[in-house]
């Protein structure tokens, strides 16, 4: 894709349009009816200037053939209107899927994307005293692949889980515990707390004063009030544990977890700096900043309490001085935007984050037929639930496997739980983060395709054609020219696409891409596989070559979204 970039780019100087043409919008087509590459650069240059479309198009590609002709990885170039289709030599595409044979060089060689460059990863993000909800669960896979992604192309990669362990619905809760807590504490499992916090919604509907009970409570552990701290420290160890927990469940590792109340200390110095920066204005005693075009925001309450929005200022103060990041990216449900929208807007009045890029990356809800849930009115569906469901789909799967069913206990509990976890992160993961996506049972353990399990499955199958093979490694391959089949060529191409996706989903936030990708793959390989005999045949070098490319791209696609593959299913 580079190449092409600056081939077209040199083109577009030959022939002196630098000044028509911003940037280079390159798509690789999901239809081989447009190319292995595609770009409608001719279409915004006669936007620009008036000219025709098709004919702009005609003109660059003339350019274009004197200059790919040198470079020699492009077989063909097209128009279609306003459209430059490329065609990629199959000398080329060989050459793609070999590098995926070799992981350790791919990988080295990916590496080198953001050399120098770090981010910080803000994600899962769960809040003390409430068990882990379906809601954070998109937060944490999609916040785990974005930093899978951003690690396999070089960055320096910090993960900083931002847990919620500070803020009212902590008075909230020391008002519940001390009123209906029927015991200490540290007894008390984290379902009960829930409880608690949700008893205390419903009173407080009743009974408004319960409300201002619960402010004064925060203001008192924010003042340092001795009860107050010791029962808030004995709900943070608590939920704690239970995150750890559902973290090594789902085979999730956050680098930092620092959460809320680590910036305690730093949160007068960013009002101060507000105030002296004359970002703030005194509204009813309490300290607010106002925007031409959003609602006012709070920085502190008029009882000198802070906010969730403080703590986020002061959080990327702390960031900027500790690591230096070029990016930070806040996996956070869409809930949010105008806190985000805020957030970054006065950060950037702060003269904070001129120079870096900060990114919201909103996703949707995951619903189930009924409709939203919310910890509040006690309706939520935890994590635990589902997790329980999936493995129980997972099971009656299994027991569908003839290859399965002969495993000895240990490894078919280990196929078991893969396919669990990996189906629902999977189903999470395929979709646009941004979307919200329905919960459906069939579709997550479906071995037909779209799911997870159907891409593990196929990985599986791919790895057993490579264990029956005397095959081994083959390095510059050939293809046997003239003989490569629809087939194969279909696969080729899904193959050498591999590497623009990982850099296009890291570029746009996007883990679909991947998980879009691993099913074209695998569906491709399940046709070539129908189709073509491997094992045997005189072809089969070239076939367990294919087959081992496309093991490989399933092996690094499924591990970059956090899947684990499964080589017996
Ligand atoms: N704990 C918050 C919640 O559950 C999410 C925190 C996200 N990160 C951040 N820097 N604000 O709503």
């Amino acid at each position: 894709m580079k190449q092409l970039r600056e081939d077209i780019l040199q083109a577009i100087k030959n022939l002196g349009m630098e000044t028509e043409v911003e940037e280079i919008p390159i798509e690789r087509p999901n239809d081989p009816r447009f190319g292995d590459y595609s770009t409608n650069i001719a279409m915004t240059a006669a936007k620009k200037t008036g000219k025709n479309a098709p004919m702009l198009a005609g003109k660059i590609k003339n350019e274009l053939e004197l200059i790919v002709d040198k470079t020699n990885f492009i077989e063909k170039i097209e128009t279609a209107g306003g459209f430059i289709n490329f065609y990629l030599k199959t000398e080329y595409l060989v050459k793609k899927a070999e590098e995926l044979n070799y992981q350790m060089e791919f990988a080295n060689r990916m590496g080198k994307y953001g050399r120098g460059k770090t981010v910080v990863v803000d994600y899962s993000a769960p809040n003390i005293a409430k068990p882990f909800g379906i809601g954070h669960l998109r937060s944490t896979d999609i916040g785990q692949a974005i930093y899978n992604l951003y690690k396999f192309l070089g960055w320096k990669t910090i993960g900083d889980n931002h847990i919620g362990d500070w803020g009212t619905q902590f008075g909230k809760l020391i008002v519940a515990i001390k009123k209906w807590g029927e015991k200490p504490v540290e007894k008390m499992s984290i379902d009960d707390l829930e409880k608690l916090y949700v008893k205390f919604h419903q009173e407080a509907e009743k009974n408004p004063k319960l409300g201002d009970e619960g402010r004064e409570w925060f203001a008192k552990l924010e003042g340092k009030d001795e009860e107050a701290r010791e029962i808030w420290q004995k709900c943070i160890d608590l939920s704690k544990k239970e995150f750890d927990r559902v973290y090594s469940l789902l085979g999730v590792k956050i680098d930092q977890t620092l959460g809320e109340s680590f910036y305690e200390g730093m949160l007068e110095g960013v009002i101060d700096e507000l105030g002296e920066k004359g970002i703030t204005k005194k509204s009813q005693g309490a300290t607010i900043i106002e925007f031409e075009d959003m609602p006012p925001a709070m920085v502190k309450k008029s009882n000198g309490t802070t906010t969730y929005l403080t703590r986020d200022l002061a959080t990327i103060h702390y960031r900027l001085n500790k690591w230096q990041p070029d990016l930070i990216v806040y996996e956070v449900g869409a809930d949010q935007t105008l806190h985000f929208k805020q957030l970054f807007r006065i950060s950037q009045k702060l003269g904070w984050t001129n120079k870096i890029r900060l990114v919201h990356v909103a996703h949707g809800l995951i619903r189930w037929p009924e409709g939203k849930f919310s910890t509040r009115k006690g309706d939520t569906i935890h994590l635990k639930e589902v997790i329980d469901k999936a493995t129980e789909e997972a099971k009656r799967l299994a027991e569908t496997s003839s290859v399965v069913k002969k495993l000895p206990v240990e490894e078919k509990e280990e196929v078991i739980k893969a396919v669990a976890i990996g189906g629902i992160k999977f189903s999470d993961l395929l979709a646009d983060p941004r979307r919200d996506i329905i919960f459906d049972w069939e579709k997550i353990m479906s071995l037909e395709g779209d799911s997870g399990p159907y891409v593990q499955y196929t990985f599986a199958r791919a790895k057993s054609v490579l264990e029956k093979t005397e095959v081994r490694e083959q390095k510059n391959i050939e293809a046997p020219s003239g003989q490569i089949n629809d087939d194969e060529i279909k696969l080729l191409k899904e193959l050498a696409k591999f590497e623009d996706k990982i850099v296009e989903a890291a570029e746009r936030f996007s883990p679909n891409v991947i998980a879009e990708h691993l099913i074209r793959v695998a569906r491709t390989y399940n046709e070539f596989y129908a189709k073509n005999r491997i094992i045997g045949e005189k072809e089969e070098a070239w076939r367990v070559f294919l087959t081992h490319s496309s093991a490989c791209c399933l092996e690094t696609g499924l591990k970059l979204i956090g899947v684990t593959p499964v080589t017996r299913m």
